[in-house]
């Protein structure tokens, strides 16, 4: 008899049980017990497959989307990287609307899966009719046979988490988890795990990750949606300018903001420090364990988990290039010992 080949049917296979990875040198100075959800290891290179994939199929057994039919979505990048993943190997055409702060590999990467991309400006009201928000409705709406994802006000998004990435965490954990520390973009990531997770075992802390510049974290402590609160800011992918329905405020015990510089040097840090080539919003989120562990937050008995959600690879031009980081202003005297050092042979 011949032997069976092992191989899987296609990349969507590959998607979701990705591995949790213990820190350590990176968190040698904080009280507790570290361990990293490296969602990198999705085929698509970010948690982002996982609602791509599960949103996709839904529409499929409800019966709204068939062989053919157009995807929209607005994304910041990896939502849309996934949805073109999956449909090249489902048989979708699919139309992104993305915003100008998004980096060109970003969008290059989703012209290179065979969408179609708008890069839309970033920094107009989302109510503006060029907005990403608005650009996708239209072109939905123009596109006979499409489906809008619209994951801000998809519950589905949150689902996709609830029933995998919670329930992943939960048995890699051995249900010791007592933290989770996750962004909050459209808040499907960190309401679905978190659902799924509270409902095991209640008293497990769910801390937020939120930008300068963004409503999230006032909103969650006075359900004022301040408009003074938004001004524009360099990480892609955390905090917002409006609010989202995915987004389970009840459910996220406190939220924290983190700035643009402080996250870039710990997204380098972790690449240093723990051979962990991440984007910029892991480095957000272990910013916000160092900010939360200044608070007091853990102890020795604390077994934090934080999500990772995307690749390094993303940022070759934001926070791994050098000319990038001395543009910001992020490299000043404390900090310049740590570009790059690059030998050049003459
Ligand atoms: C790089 C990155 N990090 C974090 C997030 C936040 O995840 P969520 O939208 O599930 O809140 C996103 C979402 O767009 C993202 O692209």
């Amino acid at each position: 008899m011949k032997e069976e080949i092992k191989a899987y049917n296609s990349v969507l296979d590959l998607i979701g049980n990705t591995p949790l990875v213990k820190l350590s040198k990176i968190s040698a100075n904080i009280t507790g017990n570290f361990y990293a959800k490296v969602e990198a290891f999705n085929p698509g290179h970010s948690t982002k497959d996982r609602i791509a994939l599960y949103i996709i199929e839904e529409a499929e057994k409800r019966g709204i989307l068939k062989h053919g039919d157009t995807i929209v979505e607005t994304t910041s990048g990896n939502t849309g990287f996934s949805l073109a993943m999956v449909s090249i190997i489902k048989g979708y055409d699919c139309i992104l609307a993305v915003s100008s702060k998004s980096s060109k590999d970003k969008i290059d990467m989703l012209r290179s899966m065979g969408a179609k991309v708008y890069v839309c400006p970033a920094h107009v009201s989302a109510d503006d009719e060029r907005s990403y928000y608005n650009v996708a409705k239209r072109l939905h709406e123009e596109t006979k046979g499409s489906v809008y994802i619209n994951q801000y006000f998809n519950e589905l998004n949150v689902d996709a988490h609830y029933k995998s990435t919670g329930p992943e965490i939960w048995e890699q954990t051995g249900g010791q988890i007592t933290h989770l520390v996750a962004c909050s973009g459209t808040g499907g990531t960190i309401s679905g795990t978190a659902r799924f997770l509270k409902e095991k075992n209640p008293n497990i802390k769910i801390l937020g990750v939120d930008a300068f510049g963004s409503v999230l974290k006032k909103y969650h402590e006075t359900k004022e949606f301040d408009n003074a609160e938004i001004y524009p800011y360099r990480i892609e992918g955390l905090g917002k300018n409006l609010i989202p329905t995915a987004t389970d405020f009840d459910i996220i015990d406190k939220f924290i903001k983190v700035s643009d510089e402080e996250s870039a040097h710990t997204t380098r840090e972790l690449a240093k420090k723990e051979g962990l080539f991440v984007g910029y919003t892991s480095g957000a989120a272990f910013q916000a364990v160092k900010q939360y562990a200044e608070e007091g937050e853990f102890d020795e008995n604390s077994n934090v988990v934080i999500i990772f959600p995307d690749h390094g690879s993303r940022y070759m031009s934001k926070v791994f290039s050098d000319d990038w980081m001395n543009e910001q202003g992020f490299f000043d005297s404390v900090n310049q010992e740590e570009a790059l050092k690059i030998e050049i042979i003459k």
